[in-house]
Parts: structure tokens; sequence; C-alpha cells
């Protein structure tokens, strides 16, 4: 199969390393570029928001695609990563994960790692940047994240081995990336997803889409990647973009 072969640049300190993959697309990196960071300035989130990375406390890295795949598809690039996290950090530290979509990855309802995908325009097209973040100890979260965020130390009790880690998600990338590919491939990919996710389908939700908020019930993933939402109403909504968060049931 025609699996893109990983290059994996290392460096002590970057702002970003999403800026630094995309730079590295402009010069012309070839797919499957893998930019790693021990720290980072100026780590971006989604929403504008700043991503605390500081020195050996958390895998920050961004990977080079060059999707040839139709651009209604793109948002299942950040689905499939969000796959490969999960399986990453079951095989290498044995953690089981869920996924809140579209893009989260929890663990025991509190954020362990966010997926920040980007586009950038380069001379040989059109590139996407796939920037993971995952929080491997205490260190890397802030004191006011302390309720809302975990590590993967906090969760298993043990110094998580971040090359294991890195092999296992860029291993976990390519084949899904791969799998993305093929003409069933978003099917696949939302199938991967929903068999990884609490969130897929049956859970109470408060949907923030811009300026709207409306609570429902989740009904699955369309093969774009957009959350189907029932409403109480019994509307079925499809949400494209938003931010989701669960609601606890009476
Ligand atoms: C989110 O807000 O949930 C997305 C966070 C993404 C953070 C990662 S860390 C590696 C890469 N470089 C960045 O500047 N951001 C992403």
């Amino acid at each position: 199969m025609n699996q893109f072969s990983p290059v994996v640049l290392r460096f002590d300190s970057l702002p970003s390393t999403n800026i630094e993959a995309a730079r590295q697309a402009s010069a012309g990196a070839a797919e499957g570029l893998c930019v790693v960071a021990a720290e980072q300035t100026a780590g971006r989130g989604r929403l504008q928001r700043h991503w605390a990375s500081p020195k050996d406390a958390g895998l920050y890295f961004s990977i080079v695609l060059r999707p040839r795949i139709a651009q209604a598809a793109w948002p299942m690039l950040t689905l499939m990563a969000a796959v490969a996290v999960h399986d990453a950090l079951l095989e290498s530290c044995s953690l089981r994960t869920d996924i809140k979509w579209p893009n989260d990855i929890l663990a025991n309802e509190k954020k362990l790692c966010g997926i920040l995908a980007e586009t950038v325009e380069t001379p040989a097209g059109r590139a996407v940047i796939v920037g993971i973040g995952v929080n491997l100890n205490k260190a890397s979260l802030p004191l006011e994240l302390a309720e809302i965020a975990t590590s993967v130390a906090g969760e298993t009790g043990t110094a998580a081995d971040r090359e294991l880690l890195l092999a296992s998600l860029v291993r976990g990338l390519s084949r899904y990336y791969e799998q993305l590919k093929r003409p069933d491939g978003p099917e696949t990919i939302v199938r991967a997803w929903c068999a990884r996710s609490s969130f897929a389908a049956g859970k109470h939700v408060e949907i923030s889409a811009g300026d709207e908020k409306f609570s429902g019930i989740t009904r699955g993933l369309e093969t774009d990647g957009s959350l189907m939402v029932e409403t109480a109403g019994g509307e079925l909504r499809k949400v494209r973009a938003g931010d989701v968060a669960a609601l606890r049931t009476a």
C-alpha cells in the first residue's frame, strides 16, 4: 500500500510545531513530515486559544498532509487523527480514552489531548497541518485547568514514554490516513470514531455554535464529519462546527 514514509524532525523549543510544519510544507516538505518539540513558547489551540506547552510535559506534535480527497471530506482528517491518538494511548500507555466531537480526547471526562488542523497554501498546493498536543504529566496543566484537564501520568500513575507514544501515533496516523483515502474511507473512519466515542449516539449534549446554543441527544456522525443531534422538539440538526458539552441527565 502506498503509505507515506514519516520523517520526524525534533526541536528543543519552537513557538509552535504547527507553525514550523507549515513553514516546512511551504518549503516543499512531503506529506508525512512530522515536527516534534520538547516545548512550545506560543502553542496554539482552537478558537485562537493558547495551548500551554511547558518543557517535557507533553507531546507537541504536527504532521504535514497533502490530502487528495474531496475538500468536503477534510473535517474527516481531525476525526481520523482523534482515532489514531485514541489507539496510540491505548497501545503505548494502556490508557482507554473517550473522543468528544469533533476532536478532543478525554480521560475520566477531562481533556487529555487537543487537535488543531490548519491549512496552508504552498507551491505544491494546499497542505493541511494536523497538530496534536497530549498532556503527559501534571506540569502540562495550568492550575486554572486542573478541574477540566488531565494528563497521562495523572490517569495511569506512571510517566508516559513519549517516544513509544510518538511511534504508535505516527503508525496509526499513517494507517488511518490510507484508509481515509479509499472510496469507502469516510465511512470506515466514522465507524472507527463512533466505536471509540461515547458522544457518537445517545448522549445528552449542549451545542454552542457561534451565538447559538441548543441541547439535544446525539444521533451519529455523517461522512462529512458533522454530528447529528436530535432536539427536544424532535428536529434532527446537523452540526458542522461548534463546541459540545456533555449534559448530566437528572
Ligand atoms: C485544542 O484547542 O484543543 C487544540 C490544541 C492543539 C495543540 C497542539 S500542540 C502541537 C500543535 N502545535 C500547536 O501550536 N498546537 C498544536
